[in-house]
């Protein structure tokens, strides 16, 4: 079975390393099985900085891409319309048996318009989350891509419902877990020893660790201007840390804020993935609009509030460490939590380390009728 694998932007890189860490151990274990797996990977280029990109291979231990297609930034329609140019032809030269796609980046949805069209079957890795909010270009292409892909497997069970309700046949829904916490789990120790607090000059429980990157907080003037009032009047008490994401830092400049002489705020470069694992560890709280920082302060039992009016990834709220806030709202939820022990909720079922298995015998396991032209699955056999 060949399978092409696509990263495309930084949140994708966590989660196709532990797909290729499962293949590489199956192909050790048994070389010349019926059931073996072979894999290119190809980046798309959306994230190209060696801060968004090249330190989560190195620090992940992802080999590099077989195929690079350069893609880089532009519009949402260039930029999955230039990523689709460019990986037709790496489909029709590849013939793959399965494209493998993850998260909810426009490098994802581009690939899989491209694969459905040349009847190539697609797995969609993180399916089904939906924030039911279509002003994120996010939810536009978890839409797309669920309606298309011909396997979608999902990391929480509410996935599941949301597939069902926009009447999914169920041998297209498979229940794998998160993949995401995989690369967790397997990163601890190297996350442990990365020296993060001290090269920050930070204390453990002592400081809020923020991200933040939607259009919807950064791109407006006003809206960005009340977020980092608010900031720096917390920064007074509680340091914070605020590795910058390119879109931010533009924003910043573009609307003329400095953060320069605020105390307490230490605005610093992207972190590579051991440096934010061990914030996000460490912290007292972390306040963020990621959808992977909310899942691995879940993990963390580490206090999230997340500068949001939804999100699509609920079970961080229902079972782990999230809350939803508003730039209104911020004062009191953060003496909220404060005034909370510092780890809450739970770890959610199957973030166990273990999704990328499960992903792999369920693309060894699917079963497509004989009709040519027909992908439908008739079972996901156990
Ligand atoms: C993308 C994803 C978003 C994800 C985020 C993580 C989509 C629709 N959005 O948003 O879901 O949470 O990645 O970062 O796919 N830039 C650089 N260097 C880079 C990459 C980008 O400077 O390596 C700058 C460029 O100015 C670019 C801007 O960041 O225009 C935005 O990048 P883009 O990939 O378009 O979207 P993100 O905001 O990063």
């Amino acid at each position: 079975m060949k399978l092409l694998l696509i990263a495309g932007a930084r949140p994708n890189f966590m989660k196709v390393a532990p797909l290729i860490k499962a293949i590489q151990a199956r192909q050790q274990a048994k070389p010349a099985s019926p059931a073996a797996i072979e894999y290119k990977l190809v980046h798309t280029g959306q994230h190209y900085d060696a801060k968004m990109s090249d330190v989560f291979f190195q620090e992940l231990g992802i080999p590099a891409p077989d195929i690079n297609l350069g893609v880089g930034s532009g519009s949402h329609a260039a930029q999955t319309a230039n990523i689709m140019l460019k990986f037709e032809p790496v489909c029709e030269s590849e013939k793959p048996d399965w494209l493998v796609v993850v998260g909810d980046v426009n490098s994802t949805v581009a690939c899989t318009l491209v694969a459905a069209k040349l009847g190539i079957k697609t797995a969609h890795v993180e399916a089904g989350l939906r924030s039911g909010d279509r002003s994120m270009p996010e939810e536009i292409n978890r839409l797309v891509t669920d309606a298309i892909a011909d396997l979608l497997l999902t990391p929480s069970l509410d996935a599941n419902e949301n597939l069902r309700r926009e009447g999914v046949t169920e041998g297209k829904i498979q229940l794998v877990g998160n993949v995401m916490i995989d690369a967790l789990v397997a990163n601890l120790s190297a996350a442990h020893q990365s020296g993060t607090l001290q090269r920050l000059g930070l204390a453990v429980g002592k400081f809020v660790y923020v991200t933040l990157h939607r259009p919807s907080n950064v791109d407006h003037q006003e809206n960005l201007r009340a977020i980092m009032k608010e900031l720096f009047r917390i920064a007074r008490h509680l340091p914070i840390v605020f590795p910058m994401h390119p879109r931010t830092r533009r924003r910043l400049a573009e609307f003329g804020i400095s953060c320069a002489g605020a105390e307490g705020m230490h605005v610093i470069e992207p972190v590579g993935y051991h440096d934010s694992l061990s914030l996000t560890e460490n912290a007292r709280l972390v306040l963020t609009d990621s959808g992977g920082l909310q899942e691995e302060s879940t993990y963390f039992r580490t206090p999230c509030l997340t500068l949001r009016p939804n999100t699509e990834r609920p079970v961080t709220v229902t079972v782990g460490s999230n809350r939803l806030t508003t730039v209104a709202r911020l004062p009191e939820d953060l003496d909220a939590i404060i005034a909370r022990p510092p780890r809450l909720g739970a770890i959610p079922d199957l973030w166990d380390g273990k999704s990328a298995d499960r992903i792999l015998d369920a693309l060894l396991q699917f079963r497509v009728a004989g009709q040519p032209g027909d992908r439908t699955p008739i079972s996901t056999a156990k």
